[in-house]
C-alpha cells in the first residue's frame, strides 16, 4: 500500500472522478433520456464515511485531485459535507488534496459560500447555450437563468480557474461559439469546447455530424489569433491563447485527437465500482468490500488497495471510439460522470 498507481503502460494516476449520484436537474438529450433513467437504488448508493474511506487511501496511493461528478453532484443533500470531508484529506506527503467540481450551475449560487468554506478548490461548468429556447430544448428544462445565476457566483468567487464546457453541436450550438467565448471573457473564465462522444443514452452519436476540434479552431481562428500553449500533462483540454492573452480557450478532443497516452484518471460511481477509463466495459466493485461483515479495519483498507490496483492494472492503452468494432458502455455518461 501507498504505492503510486501505475498501470502497465507507465501512466501514473493522480486524479479520481467521483460521481455523487446518477440524478440529475436537466436532461441534455447527449446525455439522458426525456424521462430519465432507472436511477440507481438508493441502498446501493456510497454513503459518505464509504467515500471518505476510500479517498484517503487513493490520496495515499497518490491521487492528488478528487473530481465531484454526477449527474448533478450538487443535487447531493450531504454535498458540503463530502467537500469538507475530502478537503481534510491529505497525501504521503502530507499535502492537501485539490477538490474540483463539475455542475450544472443549478443551485451553485446558494451553495457556493459553504462550498468554498469547506475547502472546494475549484469549478467546471456546463454551459452550452446563452439563448433561452435553444437550451430549454436541449436541456428539457427552463433552468438557463439559474444556470448564468451559478456561473455569476462563480465568476464572483475566489475560486479559480473557473472553466466553462460546451459541448459542440451542429444545429444547436455551433453559430454561438465566439459568442460563449466572449461570455466566458467577460466572467474571467475559461471556454472549454468539447467533442461530443458515444455516450448518449439514445445511441444517436453520428461521428459525421459531431463537431470536431478542426472546425472548431476553425471558428475561434476567424475572430482571435491562436497561439497553443504547451505543457498540457494529462489535461484533456488542449489549450490556446486567444490574442495574445492573457485569456485562453481549451478543446477536448478525445474523438479526433485522443489524449488517452497521457491519461491520469480513474472513476468511481455513485454505486461504488472503480471505472479505469470511461468507455471501459469491466467495472470493479468496491460494495461488497465496504459493507462485509465483520469489518475489521485493516483488512478492508488492504482490499480497497488492490482493488484500486487491479482496476489500473486493467487499463487498456486508449479508447476504441475509433474502432469499427466500438461498443459504447452499458453505462449512461450521467451514471459515469464524465
Ligand atoms: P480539468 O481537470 O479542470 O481539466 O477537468 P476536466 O476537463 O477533466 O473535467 P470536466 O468534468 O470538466 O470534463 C470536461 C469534458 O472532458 C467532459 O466531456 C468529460 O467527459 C471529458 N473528460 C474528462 N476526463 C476525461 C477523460 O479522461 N477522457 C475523456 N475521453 N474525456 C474526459
Ligand atoms: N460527450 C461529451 N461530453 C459530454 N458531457 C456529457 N455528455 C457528453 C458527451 N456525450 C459533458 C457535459 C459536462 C461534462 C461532465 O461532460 O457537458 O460538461
Ligand atoms: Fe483515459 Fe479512457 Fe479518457 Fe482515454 S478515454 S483519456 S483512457 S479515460
Amino acid at each position: 500500500r501507498g504505492a503510486p498507481l501505475v498501470d502497465t503502460h507507465g501512466r501514473i494516476h493522480r486524479d479520481l472522478r467521483i460521481s455523487l449520484t446518477d440524478r440529475c436537474s436537466l436532461r441534455c438529450t447527449y446525455c439522458m433520456p426525456e424521462q430519465g433513467n432507472e436511477w440507481l437504488a438508493k441502498t446501493s448508493i456510497l454513503t459518505l464515511d464509504e467515500i471518505v474511506r476510500i479517498a484517503g487511501i487513493a490520496a495515499a496511493d497518490g491521487i492528488t485531485t478528487f473530481r465531484l461528478t454526477g449527474g448533478e453532484p450538487l443535487l447531493r443533500t450531504d454535498i458540503v459535507e463530502v467537500v469538507r470531508r475530502l478537503s481534510r484529506i491529505t497525501g504521503p506527503d502530507g499535502r492537501p488534496v485539490e477538490i474540483a467540481m463539475t455542475t450544472n450551475g443549478i443551485r451553485l449560487r446558494e451553495l457556493l459560500p459553504a462550498l468554498a468554506d469547506a475547502g472546494l478548490s475549484r469549478l467546471n461548468i456546463s454551459i452550452d447555450t446563452l439563448r433561452r429556447d435553444r437550451f430549454r430544448e436541449l436541456t428539457r428544462r427552463d433552468r438557463l437563468d439559474d444556470v448564468l445565476d451559478g456561473i455569476a457566483a462563480a465568476a464572483a468567487s475566489d475560486l479559480r480557474p473557473v472553466k466553462l464546457n460546451a459541448v459542440a453541436m451542429r444545429d444547436v450550438n455551433v453559430d454561438e461559439i465566439v459568442e460563449l467565448v466572449e461570455f466566458a471573457i467577460a466572467h474571467d473564465a475559461q471556454m472549454r469546447f468539447i467533442e461530443q462522444m458515444p455516450l448518449d443514452a439514445g445511441h444517436t452519436w453520428d461521428r459525421s455530424r459531431m463537431v470536431t476540434q478542426d472546425e472548431i479552431l476553425e471558428v475561434l481562428a476567424r475572430r482571435w489569433t491562436l497561439t497553443p500553449v504547451p505543457g498540457r500533462g494529462g489535461a484533456p483540454a488542449a489549450r490556446w491563447v486567444l490574442d495574445g492573452g492573457p485569456h485562453t480557450v481549451g478543446v477536448i478532443a478525445s474523438v479526433t485527437a485522443p489524449f488517452c497516452g497521457d491519461c491520469d484518471r480513474l472513476r468511481l460511481t455513485a454505486d461504488g465500482q472503480l471505472r479505469n477509463c470511461l468507455f471501459s466495459t469491466t467495472e470493479y466493485d468496491l460494495l461488497p468490500i465496504l459493507r462485509q461483515t465483520p469489518s475489521v479495519i485493516e483488512a478492508v483498507d488492504g482490499d480497497i488497495d488492490r482493488m484500486l490496483r487491479s482496476c489500473v492494472r486493467g487499463k487498456l492503452p486508449g479508447h476504441a471510439i475509433n474502432d469499427p468494432s466500438f461498443l459504447q458502455p452499458a453505462r449512461g455518461m450521467n451514471a459515469i460522470g464524465g
